[in-house]
This record gives C-alpha cells, sequence and structure tokens, in this order.
C-alpha cells in the first residue's frame, strides 16, 4: 500500500448538515487532500484557476460554493468574496476582511442574495448534490448571479484504465446510484445550464496523468483519488458491500489493487472539466 494509507471505518469526522447528502469527510486529513487535489487541478488547467471573463472591472463579488481551497489569489485586491458550505469545519482560521463565510446549501441561498454576485465558482461538488438537486442549485446560481454575470463548475469525469478500475468504477456508480448522486454530472452540466437559460455554455477538458508511471505529478493525482476511494469505506460497508467487498479488509485490498493498476498502466488518466456559462445580460 501507498503512503496514503486506509483508515479504519469509525476514525473520519463527517458533516451534520440536515439533509446533505455529501459523503467525503470534513476532517483534518480531508482538508489536507482538498490542498493537494488543489494542486493536481491548478497544473491540469496550466495555472488557470477561473476561465470566464468577469475580471474586467476593479471591483466585483464573488460566491465560492463548497468553499474549500482558495480561490482568492485569483482575484483583484478589490473584489469581495463570500464562501458557503455545509460545514464550516475547514473555512480558513484567519482572512482578509474583504472575504467572508457561511454555513449555508447552494441548493437553497437566502432571498436577499438575488442579482447580487458578478461571479459563481463551485468546484467538486460531484459527492454533495443528488442529481435531482442539480437543478436547483443552477436555478439558484442563476438567480444570485448579476445579469451578465458568470458561473464556473469543476468536475473529473471519466477514467477507463483497465479491468480493476472499471470493476471499482462499477462499485463507485452503485454506491452514488444508491445516495442519488450523479457521477456523470459533467457530462449533464451543459444541458442543465441551457435549460436554466444561461447562455455562452463552453467546456474545457484536462486529461490528468494518474499512477507512479508518470513520475511525482502522477503519484500526486493518484493519491488524490485513492484518499477519495478509501473514504468511502464506511458508506460501501453500510450498504453491505454493494455485492462487491464483505468486510473492510476486502474493501483495502480492492483500493490497493486499483492502485497498482494505475502505477503499472502507462498512459493512466482521469479527465477534469471546466464548464462556465453566463447568466444573460438582459
Ligand atoms: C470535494 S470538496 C471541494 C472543495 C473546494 N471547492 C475545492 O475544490 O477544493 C466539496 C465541498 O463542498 C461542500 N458541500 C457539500 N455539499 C454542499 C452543498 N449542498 N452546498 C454547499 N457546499 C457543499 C463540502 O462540505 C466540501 O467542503
Amino acid at each position: 500500500m501507498s503512503d496514503n494509507q486506509s483508515s479504519t471505518v469509525s476514525d473520519r469526522v463527517f458533516h451534520n448538515y440536515p439533509g446533505a447528502a455529501y459523503i467525503l469527510p470534513s476532517d483534518e486529513q480531508e482538508g489536507e487532500r482538498l490542498r493537494l487535489q488543489h494542486r493536481v487541478w491548478k497544473t491540469a488547467f496550466e495555472g488557470r484557476i477561473l476561465l470566464p471573463p468577469f475580471r474586467g472591472q476593479a471591483s466585483y463579488v464573488v460566491l465560492d460554493s463548497g468553499t474549500g481551497t482558495e480561490i482568492a489569489s485569483q482575484l483583484a485586491p478589490g473584489a469581495i468574496l463570500h464562501g458557503i458550505d455545509i460545514e464550516k469545519r475547514l473555512f480558513p482560521p484567519s482572512h482578509p476582511s474583504n472575504m467572508s463565510f457561511s454555513v449555508a446549501s447552494i441548493t437553497s441561498l437566502p432571498d436577499e442574495w438575488s442579482d447580487k454576485f458578478d461571479f459563481v465558482h463551485q468546484r467538486l461538488l460531484v459527492l454533495g448534490l443528488k442529481n435531482k438537486e442539480w437543478p436547483l442549485a443552477v436555478e439558484q446560481i442563476f438567480r444570485v448571479l448579476s445579469p451578465g454575470g458568470w458561473v464556473q463548475f469543476g468536475e473529473f469525469g471519466d477514467w477507463r484504465i483497465g479491468p480493476v478500475t472499471e470493476k471499482h468504477r462499477r462499485m463507485y456508480k452503485a454506491l452514488l446510484d444508491s445516495r442519488g448522486l450523479n457521477l456523470d454530472i459533467y457530462a449533464d452540466l451543459p444541458e442543465i445550464l441551457q435549460k436554466a437559460n444561461f447562455t455562452n455554455i463552453t467546456v474545457e477538458k484536462r486529461a490528468i496523468p494518474v499512477g507512479s508511471w508518470a513520475g511525482k505529478e502522477g503519484v500526486g493525482s493518484r493519491n488524490n483519488f485513492m484518499s477519495v476511494f478509501r473514504s468511502m469505506k464506511a458508506f460501501v460497508l453500510q450498504s453491505g458491500g454493494l455485492g462487491f467487498v464483505e468486510t473492510e479488509e476486502d474493501f483495502d485490498h480492492f483500493i490497493d489493487a486499483v492502485e497498482k493498476e494505475w502505477d503499472e498502466t502507462e498512459g493512466a488518466e482521469v479527465n477534469a472539466f471546466i464548464i462556465y456559462a453566463q447568466r444573460p445580460a438582459q
């Protein structure tokens, strides 16, 4: 097994926001993973974190949904940034006065936020929003954007690496399906945006090399995904193993085998997608 050790079922900390579907932990170990993931993501998109052209003025107002890692460094000094999350444990302990944070779900934003933001950013909520909640979240984002404002989503997409990975992906999808989550939201988002009347819908895709065959970068990105896969152990076991594993040990060995396959498969990649769109100006 790699440095990215498996945990026992009970030693992770999860959110307790009523009704939220999110299945990843919210503890310091996850905070560390999010920082690693941010570096992986930034490298994949050549250091470009925010793609839409909303930074023309000296001052603008930004909402970061499912806030975790910093987008603050990408904004003008005069920008105002508000972050929301269903869990406050990973909010930054200190921050400049033009930044603020509150506990809220993107599926239900305050009425007084209508037309308030020039830009909304939301990255990697595939494990947080149920399939039926996505159109609702997109509707809320449309409402809180000012006319002409932009939204940007980031999500990981498909990966086909070998037979062990295929089997694991089936288990992963079965888990998400059983909880009403949508593993393929990256592919469905453009249509959801279109139906919500967004315009200028643009998709950028990058392939991220994963596994030790790709050197230090491949090891970092592999560790990120393995950490995600391993942290789902409790949910898979609670669901009776979903027909794929029976015990905690089975689960650990299964993820070890996926990791080995990624290390040994030259060309192993996971796709990442940035999808952005504009609320029409009129
Ligand atoms: C995988 S993390 C991504 C964090 C950050 N966006 C990033 O890219 O580093 C997902 C975050 O979304 C939050 N989250 C989950 N469900 C949410 C919801 N319904 N509304 C707002 N945030 C949510 C989680 O608590 C977690 O902090």
